[in-house]
């Protein structure tokens, strides 16, 4: 059974859509954990449209589990991760106009950026995982300049309307994750997953750990975040 690991982003969304100070993301991690999410992730955007930089800081006191921090490969988000140093790292891209992360990091085509960002936070002992297109060359470049783990961008399996799209979705994951075991890199996978779609990625063996977020936090507005949790735990196994 995969690890889910919690991602409570759109806890603060929700909060930063009055500016003031509920829900709060450090609650439903709490919560979370009590309904047995294996991990926390948040995403600090450069932006700051929804964690802040004092949840982030609470949250690495308060997560007795493992907190994933996601950051784009900037300098001020390597400055934060070596300060806070939480328990791993993903690298995801960032762009400013789009609702959530589309599409994965281009190691490829950003190889010297990457490869430097991984090299500072593996100089501080941190995890990197690096959140990437389900693609051969991304794998391989990613084993290359010493990340640690790839998460699969599960997006595009998520999107997939008809059985023959799903199918063509679900191998290419598939393929990934032999050619990331060939490169000994560990496995997440995530984006999009929710409790519809979830059960053929949670049955892909090698994959350690989902990264769920929208999904959890969406049902968790009607059931509440220990039931939503509790759900997508057993969908996991
Ligand atoms: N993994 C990564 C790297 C992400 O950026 C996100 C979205 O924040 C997720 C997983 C979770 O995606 P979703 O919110 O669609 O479950």
């Amino acid at each position: 059974m995969p690890k889910l690991n919690v991602n409570i982003d759109h806890v603060a969304t929700v909060r930063q859509a009055r500016g003031t100070n509920e829900p709060d993301p450090v609650f439903a991690a709490y919560l979370a954990e009590l309904a047995g999410a294996h991990g926390i992730v948040v995403h600090l955007r450069e932006d700051r449209r929804h964690v802040q930089d004092r949840d982030l800081y609470v949250l690495r006191e308060t997560v007795k589990t493992k907190l994933n921090m996601e950051m784009a490969a900037t300098n001020e988000m390597v400055r934060i991760a070596t300060d806070v140093l939480p328990d791993m790292i993903t690298l995801v891209p960032e762009k400013r106009e789009e609702l959530t992360t589309e599409g994965g990091l281009d190691v490829v085509g950003n190889l010297k950026t990457v490869s430097k960002v991984v090299d500072k936070l593996k100089a501080k002992g941190l995890f990197v995982s690096l959140f990437i297109d389900p693609d051969e060359q991304q794998i391989k470049k990613s084993e290359e300049i010493g990340a640690d783990m790839v998460e699969i961008h599960t997006g595009s399996y998520a999107e997939a309307r008809n059985e023959r799209k799903i199918e063509k979705e679900l191998k290419k994951i598939e393929n990934s994750v032999g050619i990331a075991l060939d490169c000994k890199l560990r496995l997440a996978a995530g984006h999009g997953l929710d409790y519809m779609n979830v059960e053929p990625i949670a049955w892909i063996e090698e994959i350690e750990e989902l990264n769920i977020g929208h999904s959890i936090i969406s049902r968790s507005v009607i059931v509440g975040i220990e039931e939503a949790v509790s759900e997508m735990l057993v969908l996991c196994s």
